[in-house]
């Protein structure tokens, strides 16, 4: 089996929410065994899961045009994984939540993915869209964006931007199943 974290923030419940929907994707797959873990929750058994990891999703809200001050923490504490080169040639992958149409979400993205290159990992990209127009709202490439409006998370973001986390869900699940069976440990 493939193995997939999603590891998030979320103060308000929007990027909890797209999380959820991100894991409906993943789940989909045959042969992937996903879970999501809040960087809150994150103790000793929880690195040890995303050490195991096969793909590491990452969310965080978009605040002040970066990831939340929380997310960043959680990066700077896998500094050790940096130094031992643990998660080299994982998977990896991002979303994120902003209120706003625009709201800088790609930049939050764009910090992902670097966090992602630092630590050696192989990044997927949205693949989403062009094809797809119901799916392609916010039109983004390096990851999944979603936009949540000034309501609670059961209202928005709306469902176009849950139906694209769970097609980006699947797309980084069967990512996973491809990369695990390609490395040989899987056979
Ligand atoms: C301190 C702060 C900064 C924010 N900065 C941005 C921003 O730069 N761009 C944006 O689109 N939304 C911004 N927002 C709105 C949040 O991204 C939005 O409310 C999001 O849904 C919060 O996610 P959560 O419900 O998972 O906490 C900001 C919100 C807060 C509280």
């Amino acid at each position: 089996m493939a193995r997939v974290v999603v590891v998030y923030f979320s103060s308000m419940g929007h990027t909890e929410a797209v999380a959820e929907s991100v894991l409906r994707g993943l789940r989909r797959v045959d042969g992937v065994e996903a879970e999501a873990i809040r960087v809150q929750d994150i103790d000793e058994a929880a690195w040890s899961r995303l050490d195991d990891a096969d793909a590491i999703v990452f969310g965080s809200p978009t605040y002040m045009g970066s990831v939340a001050a929380e997310f960043k923490a959680f990066m700077d504490k896998s500094g050790t994984r940096w130094y031992e080169r643990a998660w080299m040639d994982k998977l990896a992958a991002g979303f994120t939540v902003g209120g706003g149409l625009s709201g800088d979400k790609q930049s939050t993205l764009i910090v992902m993915q670097t966090y992602a290159s630092q630590h050696g990992m192989i990044w997927v990209s949205m693949g989403i869209g062009v094809r797809e127009p119901e799916l392609d709202r916010l039109s983004s490439s390096i990851g999944l964006m979603c936009q949540a409006g000034n309501a609670p998370a059961d209202e928005t973001p709306p469902r176009e931007d849950h139906a694209t986390a769970e097609a980006f869900g699947g797309r980084v699940g069967a990512a996973a199943v491809r990369w695990l069976r390609g490395s040989g440990s899987d056979s």
